[in-house]
């Protein structure tokens, strides 16, 4: 039997998950949206498209939540994305009430679903749908630092001219301006990539790499970025559903790793068919643990305005 995965939020982010998953083909996806017609339009269009690829996944669209039931996988997108220059924070409480409602309607349709939260504020997002769903931490977890580590691959691959596939790195910490680059265990081909640029140029790719979703709305206008977000959601719910074993940055609530109690934070957690299998300690420079231990004060803030 093909898996079966919801996508919540048939916006930008939504509806190119939806979309990549289609294409795909090992998981049948449901697509929902509180706007009428529009979830249903895209996956009918949607699934027009698989013959062309040859997939055999079934794209429902509905404004319910009936159809979501005993799904493996849900990934919430639905929220307002942010307008030039606003900050994620700016979101909080007009996608809190959202989280809220979504959350409990999907928690009683798929009591046993993993949950990837997309939706920003997104550690304070992650850390709202646990709350609502009681859920345990393994099956909770923010999408974030796929994304951040994609935008500093790529950068450093642009800057070498070199491959992205060959640019290891890890972008930690809360999807903000306080993320942390992990400059110091960032390789390409194995060499450290201190070897291999200037200083300088490395502040200006990290620098790049905490403004990167900023650069894309500045550009945008209306809206965010979404196809490389989407494609990072995909990738968790992938190792998740193919039991792959991947070991990615994301968003969970830590219970004293790295030092951090009760606070959902970006580390490296190896994703498989339990969910979060385990989360990875390794040592960090005393820089890197400083702005790692920044950045979960500041998710901090928001869980305290939220009250949860
Ligand atoms: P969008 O505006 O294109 O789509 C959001 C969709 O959510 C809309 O279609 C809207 O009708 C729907 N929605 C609103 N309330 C709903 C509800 N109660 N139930 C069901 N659907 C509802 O926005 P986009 O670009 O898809 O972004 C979605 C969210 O994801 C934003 O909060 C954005 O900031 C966040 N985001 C987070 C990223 C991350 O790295 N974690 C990356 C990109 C976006
Ligand atoms: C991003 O980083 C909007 O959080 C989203 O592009």
């Amino acid at each position: 039997m093909k898996s079966k995965v919801t996508v919540v939020g048939a916006g930008n982010v939504g509806a190119t998950c939806a979309h990549i998953l289609a294409t795909k083909g090992y998981a049948d996806v449901v697509l929902v949206d509180i706007i009428e017609g529009m979830p249903q339009g895209k996956a009918l269009d949607m699934s027009q498209s698989t013959p062309i690829v040859g997939s055999d996944a079934k794209i429902i669209g509905t404004n319910g939540y009936e159809e979501t039931a005993n799904s493996d996988i849900v990934i919430i997108t639905s929220g307002v994305p942010r307008k030039p220059g606003m900050s994620r924070d700016d979101l909080l409480l007009t996608n809190m009430k959202i989280i809220q409602e979504v959350t409990a309607q999907v928690a009683k349709q798929s009591p046993k679903c993993f949950l990837i939260m997309v939706a920003n504020p997104l550690d304070a997002m992650a850390q709202l749908a646990m709350h609502v769903s009681k859920f345990p931490r393994e099956r909770v977890m923010g999408m974030a630092g796929v994304l951040d580590t994609a935008r500093f691959r790529t950068f450093l691959a642009q800057e070498l001219n070199a491959s992205v596939e060959d640019v290891q790195a890890y972008v930690l910490g809360g999807h903000g301006d306080t993320m942390v680059p992990l400059v110091a265990s960032t390789t390409v081909g194995g060499i450290p990539i201190s070897q291999l640029l200037p200083k300088e140029r490395i502040d200006a790719i990290v620098k790049r790499t905490a403004g990167g979703g900023g650069e894309i709305v500045s550009l945008l206008k209306t809206g965010s970025a979404f196809y490389a977000p989407a494609t990072a959601a995909v990738e968790m719910a992938e190792s998740i559903l193919l039991d792959k074993k991947r070991i990615l940055p994301c968003a969970v609530c830590l219970q004293g790793e790295y030092g951090i109690k009760g606070l959902f934070v970006g580390v490296p957690v190896k994703l498989g068919a339990k969910g979060v299998e385990q989360i990875i300690e390794f040592k960090l420079t005393a820089e890197e643990d400083a702005a790692l231990k920044k950045s979960a004060a500041s998710v901090q803030e928001l869980i305290d305005v939220m009250k949860i």
